[in-house]
């Protein structure tokens, strides 16, 4: 038998590089869905000495056409949709786009595979920020969702929708209720690597302090790495189903910047400075997560502690600042 397609959409993204190194060690084909920008941000796959190995198709989730095309084009056993406008932060200066692109484009991909095959199966990134206002102290699939931000309502309609599409037409889609995982590869506006680069920065004297907003927020951080691997499972699975992944442990972001500035000898209280410019018109206070459920259907745990986690990504930014005085690309990375 040929080998599996699988076409991930934000293959550009922290999960989609990822994803793609798990899925080719498992011997897939890779297609990823590349929508047009002026420079094509492949910095990822690089780092992951897998840009060579994948297959580009172009598309834009905006684009039903070009979704049609690609499914037609790779005829994909699987289809992972990762794309999205993800950071939470922009979401109330670009709500529109973020409904679109994070909700609506949920919608063109379930049909684009609908309209061509309806045996592809499908995965949606769903997110833990659809639960914002948190119904209940732990989150697992039963608990009533709460958005508290444009993206976070977004992703509730494509949530549904895949939902919607499983129930209507008996397609094998699963929705990952993802909580906050972070990496080396983790796009510099969320905290962690703002946190982990500053850290790098400071301790090589190229950077004096580090303004943060809300501080006591406290997420349930995992390792992005080990998330892939449950989106891949979901999918493997007997029967379609939504699944909470997280760690079930929550730290704030104080805790956090603790951790990695006692990595490089310092202390947090000596360089972050609050700045309300980063406080949000309303906040997800506490997020934590009870995966049992993928435990007992995936056999999935989270491998890696928060403290390993930003310790690996300070190691990361230490090297990359390192090099960026020799290698002028190197700030591309950032
Ligand atoms: P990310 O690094 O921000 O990647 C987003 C990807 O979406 C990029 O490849 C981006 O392409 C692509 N994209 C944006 N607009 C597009 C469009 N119109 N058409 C096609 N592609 C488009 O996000 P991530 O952290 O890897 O997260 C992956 C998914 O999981 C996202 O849907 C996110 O909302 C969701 N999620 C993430 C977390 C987390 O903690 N990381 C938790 C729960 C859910 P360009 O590079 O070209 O912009
Ligand atoms: N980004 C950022 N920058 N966040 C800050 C800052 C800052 O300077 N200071 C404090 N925070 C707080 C935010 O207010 C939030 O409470 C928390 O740090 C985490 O912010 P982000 O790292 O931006 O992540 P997020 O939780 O809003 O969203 C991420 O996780 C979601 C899953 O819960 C993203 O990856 C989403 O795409 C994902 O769905």
């Amino acid at each position: 038998m040929a080998n599996k397609a699988a076409l991930i959409s934000g293959i550009t993204g922290q999960d989609g590089a990822y994803l793609a190194k798990l899925l080719l060690e498992k011997g897939y084909r890779v297609y990823g869905l590349l929508a047009h920008r002026s420079t094509k941000p492949f910095w990822r796959l690089s780092y992951l000495g897998i840009e060579e190995e994948v297959e580009f198709v172009d598309g834009d989730l905006m684009d039903l056409s070009s979704l049609g095309r690609a499914m037609a084009e790779v005829k994909p056993d699987e289809v992972y949709n990762l794309a999205a406008q993800s950071f939470v932060g922009v979401s109330w200066q670009q709500p529109i786009l973020t409904a679109n692109v994070t909700g609506l484009g949920v919608l063109h991909m379930l049909e684009a595979i609908r309209l061509n095959n309806p045996e592809i199966r499908f995965y949606q990134a769903s997110s833990s920020e659809m639960f914002g206002l948190v119904q209940e102290p732990i989150q697992s699939e039963t608990t009533p969702f709460y958005p508290r931000s444009p993206y976070g309502v977004a992703k509730l309609f494509g949530h549904w929708m895949t939902k919607n599409y499983r129930e209507s037409y008996q397609m094998f889609a699963c929705s990952g209720i993802l909580f906050n995982h972070e990496s080396p590869l983790r796009g510099l506006e969320f905290v962690t690597r703002k946190v982990t680069d500053a850290v790098a920065r400071i301790s090589l004297g190229k950077q004096s302090d580090l303004r943060l907003g809300n501080i006591d927020a406290k997420r349930d951080w995992g390792f992005a790495g080990d998330y892939v691997e449950a989106m891949w499972r979901m999918l493997q699975h007997d029967v379609a189903d939504d699944y909470v992944v997280a760690t079930g442990i929550t730290s704030t972001v104080r805790q956090m910047c603790e951790i990695a500035f006692q990595h490089v000898g310092l202390s947090y209280e000596d360089y972050v400075v609050i700045d309300p410019k980063f406080y949000r018109p309303a906040e997800v206070d506490i997020l934590l997560g009870d995966a049992s459920k993928a435990k007992q259907q995936l056999q999935w745990t989270a491998k890696t502690s928060l403290e390993t986690l930003i310790q690996m990504m300070v190691e990361a930014d230490l090297e990359r600042v390192r090099q960026e005085g020799k290698n002028v690309s190197g700030s591309i990375m950032r």
